[in-house]
């Protein structure tokens, strides 16, 4: 697959890393100079471009940035993306990072807000795993513990495409219904950065709580300010782990 990707932080590296490994095509931009991708361009062989060109010629573009960037990047990109691109948003909402966005205090989706943003519809994935996570816990096809990640979205084909990349990327998908399904992922969920496989995916997504949301993902984010942020790839499973109190995860298969 043709694939550009805006945003190469933890996320988007992750993924530029793991696309490629399973042979498929990749553009990526960033914020500042793409200068800044050099050491990435030549470890991974994904080509560093200026924003206009990452959206041409793609099968997929994903999206991976803090969602505060969203209203200012959907300005610059205008409607340069083809109507027959599929968009992957992978952002969360940390009012701590983000600021406070009243729309989405006001009780609109997160990727709801991005697709509104966008004028475009979204496929949400990827932001409920940690960037450890999805660096170093992708299995082969068919293992049994390997970690499945919710998809929801509006476009049951294009949730196809996004299943296969999912699983190219070494994880096995669960589709939870539409892009207004897409709150049972967001931080504060039992699936949220929980690292559950198929069948506890299954049954933890119906015990998501919408109204416990907001509380529990600001519980949870206590544990990641103790951190050292330059060191996520070492406390990443004690974050796995304390989500995992905090959400109430039931862990039985
Ligand atoms: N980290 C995680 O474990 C995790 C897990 C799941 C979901 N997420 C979500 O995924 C998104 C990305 O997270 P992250 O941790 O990867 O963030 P990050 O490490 O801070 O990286 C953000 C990337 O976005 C780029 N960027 C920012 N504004 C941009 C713009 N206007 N146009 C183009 N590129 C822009 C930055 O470019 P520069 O480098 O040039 O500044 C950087 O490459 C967030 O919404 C986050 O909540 C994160």
């Amino acid at each position: 697959m043709k694939i550009g990707i805006i945003g190469a932080g933890q996320i988007g590296s992750a993924l530029i890393r793991l696309y490629r490994k399973a042979g498929h095509s990749v553009k990526m931009t960033n914020a500042s100079k793409v200068e800044k991708l050099e050491a990435l361009e030549s470890e991974t062989g994904a080509k560093a471009v200026p924003l206009n060109e990452v959206v041409k010629d793609v099968d997929v573009l994903v999206i991976s940035v803090p969602l505060i960037e969203i209203p200012k990047l959907a300005k610059s990109l205008g409607e340069s993306i083809s109507l027959d691109t599929i968009i992957i948003d992978t952002t969360n909402y940390y009012p701590i990072r983000d600021g406070r966005i009243e729309e989405i205090e006001n009780g609109m989706l997160e990727s709801i807000f991005v697709s509104n943003q966008l004028s475009r519809p979204v496929i949400k994935v990827y932001n409920s795993i940690l960037a450890g996570s999805l660096c170093q816990a992708g299995l082969p096809n068919g293992t049994n513990s390997r970690i499945a990640l919710p998809i929801s979205g509006d476009d049951k084909q294009a949730k196809q495409v996004v299943a296969t990349l999912l699983s190219d990327s070494g994880f096995d998908a669960f589709d939870i219904g539409n892009l207004s399904d897409s709150w049972r992922q967001q931080p504060g969920s039992p699936v949220y950065c929980t690292d559950l496989n198929l069948s506890q995916l299954r049954r933890n997504i119906q015990k998501a709580q919408k109204e416990f949301l907001p509380e529990r993902r600001e519980l949870a984010l206590q544990f990641i300010l103790k951190q050292n942020p330059a060191l996520w790839l070492e406390w990443w499973r004690d974050c796995v782990t304390n989500n995992r109190i905090v959400y109430e995860t039931d862990l039985n298969d």
